[in-house]
């Protein structure tokens, strides 16, 4: 048998020949045969009790690491908790049995919740207006640069084929650009983890559509000298964006239109605790100044005027449009509404106050983390942090690397940091605590790590080896991505070549 893990018994192991878990009424009616063809006789089922099949299960389940079970400090993912009513929400069945494919009158409420995100989007950022369409952070990315192009085109500024980047950018910025067809142009970064102001005057010219910026970038820093780099880019002709996934830090602060943005993408996600989900689904929706409106995706929902007309004590009434040069649809219907649904369960929640507060609170246990931790582990960039910092792990006088300490903090209890992001820094661990964790939870963290310090010296094996606590050791990470088995089978059926294991 293949199972995923090698060793754990399959459900096939578990078979027993007759054994059932359900226990179906006698027939009532007179049997049928199914023509021939339709029935296959080889599958091979396992053969279980309910209960077997609860308890196989059960203990999958409860194998995963989530946000609530423990502390995630993933770098630049935001694994901040998901507040259960935001869940509670999205399945009320209004929400949840509602078709995109209904005609608008009977899904008013639906369009009502969708207006209202995209009105209070378009002011936490400044912007003019959003489009909730996009399905993920990096989804939107690429919507923004086709809509830059759409806007140069509409200029007749046909020459503009680069989008300068810098160095310490997230993976998706070069590629979002590739895909919407521009050459990236990568800049560096100074000795305080900034953009590099001269690298950028040097690099405006005609041929510049944008720029995209992350801020804070992925080191938790704030650009020091944005003011500057957005007047540059505008100053030769280009449009910046603002790359949102970090909004997690600024919101209620300052408003990303405040620093030159001029078109950006939230993630949901990160900053108003929708799940993450593996790779999705997700929502990005993008927002834009009121010069790139009239390109966003559509539809959007607009308030129909002729229900104001009609009433104007009552509920407006909510119709789907299509701004006038929009670059057309990028997902199906409306985008992911559940995600939707909890954004907005979220930000009312809160409130304004609530927002930036939580803000303030992420930024200070970023920084709290960063100074308890800043003596045991490098930290290259020392200054004042946002909302995360990288440090870097590598422990004097022993030779284990940031991975080693990684899988060792597992045993502990904790999801590791992100590893080896951003590339500008050697070994480096990217801490990113989220304002919903306590003081206890970080000095906990803390804890680990230092001790995790000592046995760099005293036992680097221990690390190289860890984790110890887990139902599988260190895996090759290249392979389990690569060649991933997510299907049990008999003995019988062999595995498809995908998931045949690497020799
Ligand atoms: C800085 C940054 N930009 C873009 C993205 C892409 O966002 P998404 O995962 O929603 O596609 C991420 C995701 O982690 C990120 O951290």
């Amino acid at each position: 048998m293949n199972s995923p893990t090698g060793t754990e018994p399959t459900l096939y192991d578990k078979s027993v020949s007759g054994r059932t878990g359900v226990d179906l009424p006698a027939l009532d009616v007179p049997a049928a045969s199914l023509p021939d063809g339709l029935r296959r006789h080889d599958n091979g089922l396992p053969e279980l009790s309910q209960l077997d099949v609860m308890r196989h299960y059960l203990r999958l389940s409860q194998r995963n690491f989530g946000v609530d079970s423990g502390f995630y400090p993933l770098g630049s993912c935001t694994m901040k908790y998901n507040p259960k009513t935001s869940e509670a929400m999205a399945r009320l069945d209004g929400f949840a049995h509602s078709h995109p494919l209904q005609d608008p009158d009977t899904v008013q409420a639906n369009l009502g919740l969708m207006y209202r995100l995209q009105e209070w989007l378009t002011e936490i950022g400044g912007f003019a207006a959003v489009s909730l369409q996009p399905a993920a952070g990096a989804h939107g990315e690429l919507t923004g640069l086709l809509m830059m192009r759409a806007y140069h085109r509409a200029r007749g500024d046909e020459g503009r084929t680069q989008i300068l980047i810098p160095d310490s950018a997230h993976g998706t910025n070069p590629a979002s650009t590739s895909m919407a067809g521009y050459t990236v142009l990568q800049i560096p970064s100074d000795d305080r983890g900034n953009i590099d102001l001269e690298a950028v005057r040097a690099a405006c010219d005609g041929s510049v559509a944008g720029i995209m910026l992350t801020n804070p970038n992925t080191l938790g820093l704030f650009e020091e000298q944005i003011d500057e780099v957005t007047e540059l880019v505008h100053g030769c002709g280009g449009l910046v964006y603002g790359d949102g996934a970090n909004m997690n830090a600024l919101t209620g602060i300052i408003r990303p239109t405040e620093l030159g943005i001029d078109i950006m993408h939230y993630n949901l996600h990160k900053t108003f605790s929708t799940p993450h989900g593996g790779g999705g689904p997700g929502s990005g929706p993008v927002a834009v100044s009121q010069a790139l409106a009239e390109y966003l995706p559509g539809p959007i929902v607009a308030v129909d005027p002729t229900s104001e007309t009609e009433d104007p004590e009552g509920s407006p009434r909510y119709r789907l449009v299509d701004p006038s040069r929009s670059i057309g649809r990028v997902c199906t219907f409306h985008g992911n509404f559940a995600m939707l649904v909890r954004a907005y369960t979220y930000i009312r929640m809160h409130g304004a106050d609530g927002l930036r507060n939580n803000a303030l609170h992420a930024v200070l246990n970023a920084n709290y983390l960063r100074v308890k931790l800043g003596n045991t582990y490098p930290v290259p960039y020392d200054r004042v942090t946002m909302h995360e910092f990288v440090c870097q792990g590598r422990v004097e006088g022993s030779s284990v690397r940031a991975l080693d300490i990684s899988k060792r903090l597992i045993d502990y209890g904790f999801h590791p940091p992100t590893n080896y992001f951003p590339l500008i820094v050697s070994e480096a661990l990217m801490i990113e605590p989220t304002e919903t964790e306590s003081r206890e939870t970080l000095d906990a963290f803390v804890d680990a790590l230092e001790r995790i310090a000592v046995e760099a010296v005293d036992d680097p094996t221990l690390l190289e080896t860890a984790p110890h606590s887990t139902p599988v050791g260190r895996l090759d990470e290249v392979q389990a991505a690569r060649r991933l088995v997510l299907c049990q089978r008999p003995v019988a059926q062999p595995a498809t070549e995908a998931e045949r294991p690497a020799p």
